[in-house]
């Protein structure tokens, strides 16, 4: 798959904008800042392709890049608490309202930050996961802020709070490309 091919599509505020489509999806959720768009970037090798910020909040859309034939997905971050209710509300809708459309789900890229413990809302995601059907994997995201050493036992802490396979954890970091290529793996995987 050539990454660097990837341009952007679309941006939709609604799930009711969204096209129909039956190109492989590949997308990307977690937490508000925990790097979905940088790791976008990152798998590109495009930077400033997936808009980024150090205020959480950035990605407030469903936001459609396409790569050789596969579509990548950034959506909105969850659990940022400093936007209103109703534009909270609009970012849960997206999220859940694109998991439970009709599309070609392909894989699910649930990132969760490797230097804390799970948090509820990413226990309440991966919970979602295991029972949706949808085929998913976990970035740990910012491997970079946590020692080499570490990194293995964070791995197991985390994947045992999360219930998923250790094995369905890849380990990544947008600052140093660590984990893209096993990243890379699953997508193509899942996708050709
Ligand atoms: P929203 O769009 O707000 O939901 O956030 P996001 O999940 O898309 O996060 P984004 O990629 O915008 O990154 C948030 C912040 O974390 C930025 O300041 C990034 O530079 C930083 N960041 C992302 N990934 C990494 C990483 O692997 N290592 C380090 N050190 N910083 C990172
Ligand atoms: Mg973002």
């Amino acid at each position: 798959l050539h990454y660097e091919k990837a341009h952007f599509e679309a941006s939709y505020g609604t799930i009711a904008q969204l096209p129909e489509s039956n190109m492989p999806e590949v997308c990307f959720v977690g937490r508000s800042n925990v790097g979905k768009s940088s790791l976008m970037n990152k798998l590109f090798n495009h930077k400033g392709l997936a808009k980024v910020s150090s205020q959480p909040g950035k990605t407030a859309n469903v936001n459609f890049f396409e790569a050789d034939g596969v579509h990548f997905v950034d959506l909105p971050g969850y659990g940022f608490a400093r936007v209103s209710g109703a534009e909270k509300q609009r970012w849960a809708d997206l999220i859940w309202g694109y998991f439970e459309s009709e599309r070609s789900h392909n894989l699910v890229i649930s990132l969760v930050d490797i230097r804390h413990d799970a948090q509820k809302l990413d226990l309440e995601m991966l919970s979602y996961l295991n029972q949706s059907g949808l085929p998913f994997i976990v970035a740990l995201t910012k491997a970079d802020k946590i020692a080499k050493t570490k990194q293995a036992q964070q791995r197991a802490t985390l994947a045992r709070q999360l219930g998923v396979d250790p094995m369905a954890c890849v380990i990544t970091s947008s600052q140093t490309g660590q984990g893209m290529k096993e990243l890379k793996r699953f997508i193509e995987n899942a996708c050709l």
